[in-house]
């Protein structure tokens, strides 16, 4: 489902924000991607949403190679991807309820369920009662679980996670694991990645390591 071969990453040019990196993700598969920070775990994410093109190498998703993917496929794509942004990305601007109305209508889900959608979400993140609130209004574990209730929302057929439990406390840590274990029993790739690696290993599920990015370690840990 998701595959990089020989997958270079090269900003400017020299930095390799990863080098080389072949792994292949299955539907349905469960993965934490670990490393230090400026290990290129971001990077990984943005390549497989096609936020960037590899500069060298071959990245598939769904069968389609992104590089040559045409541009008009290209929101197709993102609609089954469900992304949970390391710095949220919230709409400032709009309610918490506001920003995942937003992100339903653009997928065309119709006005008679989104309501019903929005509030079950919030309600399952334990954010029900900050559906009114601005960005601005929330702290920073609340608006990244409102970045994660959008994610959610879309029923992806693959979540990519980015430090999702970075600024939420361990017992909210916990139980964001367990929401995306849930999510992943019915049959959604989810794709996390986390500087915490006690967190990803007491999981106990394929963890993908890297470090300046290089490929450490891919296995089971
Ligand atoms: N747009 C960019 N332009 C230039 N260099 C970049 C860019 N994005 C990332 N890098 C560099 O690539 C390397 C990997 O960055 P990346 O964001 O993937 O790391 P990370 O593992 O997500 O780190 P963190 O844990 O801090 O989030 C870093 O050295 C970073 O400075
Ligand atoms: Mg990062």
């Amino acid at each position: 489902m998701i595959e990089f071969s020989d997958v270079s990453k090269i900003y400017g040019n020299f930095w390799a924000a990863l080098s080389d990196i072949n792994i292949k993700i299955d539907q349905g598969e469960f993965v934490f991607v670990t490393g230090p920070t400026g290990a290129g775990k971001t990077t990984l994410l943005r390549l497989i949403y096609r936020d960037e093109l590899p500069t060298k190498g071959i990245v598939k998703v769904f069968g389609h190679n992104l590089t040559t993917l045409r541009k008009k496929i290209i929101p197709e794509l993102r609609r089954q991807i469900g992304i949970v942004f390391q710095d949220f990305k919230l709409l400032y601007e709009r309610t918490a309820y506001e920003n995942l109305e937003f992100s339903l209508r653009v997928i065309g889900i119709p006005k008679s369920v989104i309501k019903k959608k929005i509030s079950d979400t919030m309600e399952r993140l334990g954010i029900g009662h900050k559906s009114d609130s601005y960005p601005f209004e929330l702290s920073g574990g609340e608006q990244q679980k409102v970045s994660l209730a959008r994610a959610l929302i879309k029923d992806p057929l693959i979540l990519l996670a980015d430090e999702p439990t970075g600024n939420i406390d361990p017992d909210g840590a916990a139980e964001i694991l367990n929401i995306f274990r849930e999510i992943n029993y019915t049959g959604t790739t989810v794709i996390m990645a986390t500087h915490n690696t006690k967190l990803a290993k007491s999981s106990r599920k394929r963890c993908i390591a890297l470090d300046k990015g290089n490929l450490i370690s891919d296995g089971s840990i």
